[in-house]
């Protein structure tokens, strides 16, 4: 089966994308200058929250740092070009949320340290399964990527919904901000992903299983 190449360019993240880039790196240079206030971050005003929210933050970096190399190995078994650059994106996107880890660590005085995530180890198995059980250059096997994908964005949203939200009660607003950019990135690539499948790969993928069956 030919690999097939897509003919929309304009997907809603597109723009998205390269807003959410500008006001990334303006805020970033905002979270650097501030570094020395919050390195205080950790006032001991909440010193189990404090413990809790940091082993979290070591759970998210070692997810992150370990998306960096599925999602690589996920681009290449994609059949589409349209899925190859969304997972290519996000890698980059998946870099830049490593760098913002790093930042928080040091706004708590800290060393970044990762600390094995087993539920992020067991997603990205699963997609490497989904990869061994679908067919090579097929749209099924985009189409099961994606839900695979999801999965993984939605355990992101999760975390850093949460952490969000500890954040802002423990008056960490910097530290806030900070991982409120790459919330919101986890959830514009979720979105993306909504948009592949059903302008395009769902319906192709459904056509190539009757093609099969007829014929
Ligand atoms: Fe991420
Ligand atoms: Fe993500």
């Amino acid at each position: 089966m030919a690999k097939q190449t897509n003919k929309k360019s304009s997907s809603p993240t597109a723009s998205g994308r390269s807003n959410s880039k500008s006001s990334v790196s303006k805020r970033t240079t905002t979270a650097n200058k501030n570094a020395n206030v919050s390195g205080s971050a950790g006032n001991q005003n909440h010193p189990l929250l404090e413990k809790f929210f940091i082993d979290e933050l070591k759970d998210i970096y070692w997810a992150e740092k370990h998306l960096v190399k599925a999602l690589a190995r996920l681009k290449k078994a994609a059949t589409t070009e349209e899925l190859q650059q969304a997972f290519e994106d996000h890698t980059a996107a998946t870099e830049e949320h490593v760098t913002r880890l790093e930042q928080v660590f040091e706004m708590f005085g800290k060393k970044p340290q990762a600390k094995k995530c087993e539920a992020m180890d067991g997603l990205t198995r699963e997609a490497e399964e989904i990869v061994d059980e679908t067919e090579d250059g097929s749209m099924t096997r985009d189409v099961a990527l994606i839900i695979a994908a999801q999965k993984v964005e939605h355990y992101e949203i999760a975390t850093y919904g949460g952490l969000v939200q500890l954040a802002n009660t423990m008056n960490l607003g910097e530290v806030a901000e900070i991982l409120e950019q790459t919330l919101q990135e986890e959830k514009d690539t979720d979105q993306l992903l909504t948009y592949i499948a059903e302008n395009d790969i769902n319906l192709e993928a459904e056509m190539e299983g009757a093609g099969k069956e007829n014929g």
